[in-house]
């Protein structure tokens, strides 16, 4: 099985970061080939000596890591310049001044949450803890991978499940596939990298079975581009007692990638658990912290981000459907859809162009997944694509 992705292996497995820049690694279509065990193809060791993220070319369209092309608020900046008075004390107290309206918003404790630097920290974490002890965790064919590599470096299995034909994680497929072995569930929503949200009311129904019996981890770091409305409202499961963990993250619609904000939704004993694995709170800087409590509290900006995102989706969606291609519909900040070109071959004349995407086959199937980028960077995009499609 090596069907899931990290953030660093969609860079490192495209001919974006290895085309011309002397790095020897996997192509995609090597991964696909290859028989050994899950993600054993994607699992190059990051070195400092050949990082390809230090080579990285500028690009006028810069739509390969799901960021926010808007930035972050204007509220957040000031937050962070006037935090810089701060900057000598250790962040404690102001902890408080995110959990508190995070906690009420969900309809938990502010003991049920637990900030950290970006959402990969509660990811590696859970992964450690919950492979410790051998077992398996059990998620969706083509998911986010970060959390599985991990939890396999400490000796977990995977398990898979196919996803739906329309590209969806199956629920009745992993409750059926539920052994006394598996140690967690992971479940993406909106997955990355297909973009597919499963429907609400399906996912609270899988959790309030689930859950009781094994440990539920929903990462919902592309939740904020879902409209409020429509989302599960997993926190209310929480406060009622149930084991579950909710990865989140400011990396996304706050555009923190950078500055690194995340974090978990879970049962205070859990989240003591998971601490131990981590450096914690204490990884996170007062000007992050107080950006993030400015950029929480700015609705405005976040609707902003939210519909500047669905406009370009929209605008990238037509086109392409336009010229023949079916888009899996998304609603997050990226989409995918199937090439009729390999991959490296793609990612090369796209990349020509100054335009960096990701790619990857599945099933022996070519995929591109494009971040939604400005409107701009979407013009580019298309117009670029047309270039490379003929
Ligand atoms: C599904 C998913 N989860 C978690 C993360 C981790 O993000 P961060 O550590 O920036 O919060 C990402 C990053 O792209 C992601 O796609």
């Amino acid at each position: 099985m090596s069907s899931q992705l990290t953030r660093r292996d969609w860079l490192r497995a495209s001919g974006l970061l290895t085309a011309g820049l002397g790095l020897s690694r996997f192509t995609p279509a090597e991964a696909a080939r290859s028989n050994a065990p899950f993600v054993s193809a994607f699992t190059n060791e990051f070195s400092f000596a050949d990082d390809p993220f230090a080579k990285m070319p500028k690009l006028k369209a810069r739509l390969l890591a799901n960021e926010n092309p808007l930035g972050i608020a204007q509220s957040a900046k000031d937050a962070i310049v006037k935090a810089t008075e701060i900057g000598n004390r250790y962040a404690w107290m102001e902890f408080a001044q995110l959990k508190t309206p995070i906690a009420a918003d969900e309809g938990v404790k502010p003991e049920n949450i637990m900030m950290s630097p970006g959402s990969s920290d509660v990811l590696m974490a859970a992964a450690e803890h919950f492979a410790k002890e051998g077992g398996t965790i059990l998620t969706s064919a083509m998911t986010y991978d970060d959390l599985l590599q991990r939890a396999q470096k400490f000796g977990a299995k995977i398990k898979a499940m196919p996803m739906t034909k329309d590209f969806k994680y199956d629920l009745p497929a992993i409750k059926a596939a539920i052994t006394p072995d598996v140690k967690l569930v992971y479940i993406v929503n909106p997955n990355n990298p297909t973009g597919t949200i499963v429907p609400t009311a399906d996912l609270e129904a899988f959790c309030r079975e689930i859950a009781p019996k094994v440990p539920v981890f929903i990462d919902e770091a592309y939740i904020d581009f879902y409209e409020p409305a429509d989302r599960p409202k997993l926190g209310k499961l929480v406060a009622e007692g149930m084991n579950l963990i909710l990865a989140r993250t400011f990396s996304k619609i706050h555009g923190f990638a950078g500055l690194r904000l995340g974090y978990a939704i879970a049962q205070p004993d859990v989240l003591k658990t998971l601490h131990a694995y981590t450096n914690g709170e204490f990884a996170v800087s007062i000007t992050t912290l107080m950006a993030g409590v400015a950029s929480y509290k700015d609705i405005d900006w976040q609707n902003h981000c939210r519909a500047e995102n669905a406009k370009a989706r929209t605008y990238t969606t037509k086109a392409l459907t336009d010229l023949g291609y079916e888009v899996i519909p998304s609603s997050a900040n990226f989409i995918l859809f199937p090439i009729r070109m390999k991959t490296k071959t793609f990612e090369g004349q796209m990349f020509a162009q100054g335009i960096g995407i990701q790619t990857r086959d599945f099933n022996g199937q070519p995929y591109c997944r494009v971040s939604v980028g400005t409107m701009d960077e979407m013009t580019i995009f298309i117009d670029g694509f047309k270039k490379v499609v003929g």
